[in-house]
């Protein structure tokens, strides 16, 4: 059996209103002067180190790692809930060109397609864990991938093999874009993605997602899509939003989504829609620094009541940032959002987005995983954009090494 054991932690963020120490309507549920206990992979108490006296005499034996936070900030470990990790290729040129008044496309995709059709599984399975690492020293101890850079049976299956490999939250995306075999065949592709895509890719899936904008498929085509997804027992989530307004959010919701994802541009009856469900929005602004386009609306959204999520989008296209504090630096500066909401989004938000409860909080049940931050608070991840501020990680009470 073993024990963690965090204390002197300046400030602890649990996202859970009812730890002991935390104000009653602060939802990140904060304490400050805070101690947390893990056994066995899972938190066991977290709360103001003054109260855990007699918790601590019982829950500490045995074997107990001890760790001095020395008055730093723990917060939970980030939940990104978007990424397009699974891929081969370099598209640098592509944001040279962008930086230069190019405007982003989503015909970009099937250079990287390409890219990954000719890669082997060894490239791409070296390519994922690399990413694993490089994610875990940014503070991220949950991680979606989708596949969508295969678009064909073959290589979408072996994409969610690989992304298995490293993630259980793997998402379908063969609806990515019509593949350049496919261009005069739209309905054909449905029909593959529909059918012996959707077969093959299932079983290492949870979610299946659409991009659902201008240059990738129509909401009609959506519908049918994630439609065949959910009657396989795959979760629903889309891409909608990030080009133009459209009738994506809409049908997500109505499929009761667990996330619709960029929400860039939005109707009223989006946002009122999105309110009124269950469904997160799950904004993205590292894509909107990288493409130069006008960022979402976060202000509206959170006035409306919706729940928000912040992910990276990882990709080699219009977002190739894997930060999780970067994205919430962006959110502070860029979307008017408070430290304290992109902080919630980043973690708990992220959980929400994969329908999840055992990640994006430190309460008891949870999982151990958690962020020694190399500052007294979590504001400093927006107040120092840019600075290293993750000094240790731990995913399931396992210390991960981030140098
Ligand atoms: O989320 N929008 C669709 N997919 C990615 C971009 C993929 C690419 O450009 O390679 C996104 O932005
Ligand atoms: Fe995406």
């Amino acid at each position: 059996m073993s024990t963690l054991f965090l204390h002197g932690i300046g400030l602890l963020v649990t996202n859970d209103q009812h730890t002991s120490g935390a104000r009653a309507d602060d939802p990140l549920g904060a304490v400050e002067d805070a101690a947390l206990i893990a056994r066995d992979g899972q938190v066991v108490w977290a709360g103001r180190q003054a109260d855990a006296a007699p918790q601590v005499a019982r829950l500490l034996q045995g074997d107990v790692e001890r760790v001095d936070a020395g008055g730093r900030a723990v917060i939970p470990g980030f939940v990104d809930s978007h990424t397009h990790l699974a891929f081969a290729g370099d598209r640098s040129a592509e944001f040279v060109a962008r930086m230069a008044g190019e405007r982003y496309a989503a015909g970009g995709i099937r250079s990287t397609v390409a890219a990954t059709r000719a890669a082997s599984d060894e490239q791409l399975r070296a390519t994922l864990q690399h990413f694993e690492r490089e994610l875990a020293s940014q503070g991220t101890t949950s991680f979606e991938v989708k596949t969508g850079y295969g678009l064909d049976v073959d290589n979408e299956e072996r994409l969610a093999r690989l992304a298995r490999e490293v993630t259980d939250e793997v998402t379908f995306l063969g609806a990515h874009v019509v593949p350049s075999e496919y261009a005069d065949d739209r309905s054909g592709y449905v029909d593959l993605v529909t059918g012996p895509m959707l077969h093959a890719c299932a079983p290492h899936a949870r979610w299946i997602d659409v991009f659902c904008d201008e240059g990738a498929f129509t909401a009609e085509e959506a519908e049918r899509i994630l439609t065949a997804g959910r009657d396989r027992g795959l979760g629903v989530r889309i891409h909608a939003g990030q080009l133009g307004e459209g009738e994506g959010v809409r049908v997500a919701v109505g499929l009761d989504a667990a996330s619709v994802d960029h929400a860039t541009y939005l109707s009223a009856d989006d946002v009122a829609a999105l309110a009124a469900s269950n469904t997160v929005c799950t904004l993205l602004p590292g894509v909107e620094f990288s493409t130069r386009h006008p960022y979402p609306d976060a202000r509206a959204l959170l006035s409306a009541g919706v729940t928000i999520a912040l992910a990276s989008d990882c990709n080699p296209g219009s977002c190739f940032t894997s930060s999780m504090p970067f994205v919430i630096a962006l959110a502070v500066r860029e979307l008017g959002m408070t430290p304290d909401e992109a902080l919630w989004a980043a973690t708990a938000g992220g959980a929400r987005a994969l329908r999840r409860d055992d990640v994006g909080r430190l309460s008891p049940g949870a999982s151990a995983d958690l962020v020694l931050l190399d500052a007294p608070s979590h504001v400093y991840l927006a107040y120092r954009p840019g600075v290293p501020l993750v000094r240790r990680v731990w995913k399931h009470g396992v210390e991960l090494r981030v140098d």
